[in-house]
């Protein structure tokens, strides 16, 4: 078995920042157009006025101040409330592709490595933009890749997953060297009219290059020690959309056609799995979790991160610890994870162990732990 490591990352961020404040402005300008409309309704008793929405609860209730989009106008403009994502032809590279074709280049360029080193690419994230040809051939055409790719799916966990996918192809020898991306439109299937979660996600693409140690020669790398997966089935995270939905009529444009969760639930229910996992994964491999320089943690919510931090812990974590990139770019599914591991690694020195944890949907859970070389 061949050792691996990881030994590029790359991002990409959208041109488009937006922050609670402005999310809020259009969503309360939908509320009380609603309200108005429907006010002999309101008043009769037959229909519930709709509440308005604080960029201080956002703020308070996820740690998240803004978040990056693909398209602002659409999402801003009270009347749409949706991303505008103009179709593309069959022969330009397609929005999903681009994202991550970006992050990809800067993953390559960190590793020192040609299209010609790399033998696989994953393109592993919540939502694809179709189901076929699959985005990650695309991709693996625009990079002049040859070899193999395939899209995989398993939500906000899908770079976990991948990068373990990666490891097993690596070190088996069906692979030299893999690109797992991550690029995560999830403002389309963002409900911006649900007061619940219309703050909670953002747009980016992260990309890691894993490769025989043997191969790398990129001036920061990390051995992959191990990772560990673990699914369970909830319905507390859902998305119904899909290819059956033009069979029903009835269904079609109904909200369960978009993001759904009851948060709370998630909240409670996930963050002792998680917790839990990270423990038992160290444990495994025989490192005390005080031995942990960094984790790089799911970026879905501040407070979901302090409460497994103090798991593992058994104390409050530094932001030096487990660093946070939600505050600037929201929750974006399987990218998160990726981004604070693209962002804060540059400080680690040689033998550092690190933690990379993913959580979400399904529900799925992921962890790669990492020493760097
Ligand atoms: N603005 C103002 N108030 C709001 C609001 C908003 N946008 N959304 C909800 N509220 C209100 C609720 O009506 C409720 O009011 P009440 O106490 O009078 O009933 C109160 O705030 C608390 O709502 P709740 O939904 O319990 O908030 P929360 O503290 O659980 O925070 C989340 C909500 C979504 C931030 C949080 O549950 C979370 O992040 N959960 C985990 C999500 C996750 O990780 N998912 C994985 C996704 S991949």
């Amino acid at each position: 078995m061949h050792k691996v490591v990881i030994s590029g990352s790359g991002l990409f961020t959208p041109p488009n920042a937006v922050s609670n404040q402005e999310l809020v402005a259009a969503f309360n300008c939908y509320v009380q157009a609603f309200n108005q409309q429907h006010q002999a309704l309101i008043e009769a008793g037959h229909c519930a006025p709709l509440a308005e929405s604080s960029a201080e609860f956002i703020e308070k209730a996820s740690g998240i101040k803004q978040r990056y989009l693909m398209d602002k106008h659409g999402v801003l403009d009270p009347l749409r409330m949706r991303p505008y994502l103009p179709e593309r032809s069959n022969e330009v590279l397609s929005l999903q592709a681009e994202m991550g074709v970006a992050a990809a280049r800067e993953a390559l360029q960190s590793a020192g490595k040609q299209p010609e080193d790399i033998d696989m690419v994953v393109v592993a994230c919540s939502n694809m933009q179709r189901p076929y040809p699959a985005i990650s051939i695309e991709v693996q055409h625009a990079l002049g890749i040859n070899g193999f790719a395939f899209d995989m799916n398993v939500a906000c966990s899908s770079a976990t997953f991948g990068i373990q996918t990666a490891s097993n192809a690596i070190a088996s020898g069906q692979a030299r060297a893999v690109l797992v991306i991550s690029p995560e439109i999830c403002s389309a299937h963002l409900n911006f009219r649900d007061r619940d979660s219309h703050f909670i996600f953002g747009d980016a693409a992260s990309a890691v290059l894993l490769e025989r140690a043997d191969t790398a020669d990129a001036p920061q790398q990390f051995e992959v020690l191990g990772s560990h997966l673990a699914t369970v089935f909830s319905n507390a995270i859902r998305n119904n959309f899909g290819f059956l939905n033009a069979c029903d009529e009835q269904g079609i444009g109904k909200p369960d056609k978009l993001f759904v969760q009851q948060g709370r639930k998630v909240f409670k229910e996930v963050c002792p799995m998680v917790g839990e996992h990270i423990l038992q994964h160290l444990s495994a491999l025989n490192i005390a979790p005080s031995d942990v320089r960094r984790f790089w943690l799911h970026q879905a919510n501040l407070s979901m991160n302090h409460l497994i931090a103090r798991r593992i812990l058994g104390r409050d974590a530094s932001l030096d610890e487990a660093p946070v990139i939600l505050d600037r770019y929201a929750n974006t599914s399987s990218a998160g994870s990726i981004i604070a591991f693209h962002l804060n690694k540059q400080d680690l020195i040689a033998n550092d162990i690190g933690v990379i944890s993913s959580f979400g949907a399904g529900y799925s859970i992921g962890s790669v732990v990492l020493k760097m070389c």
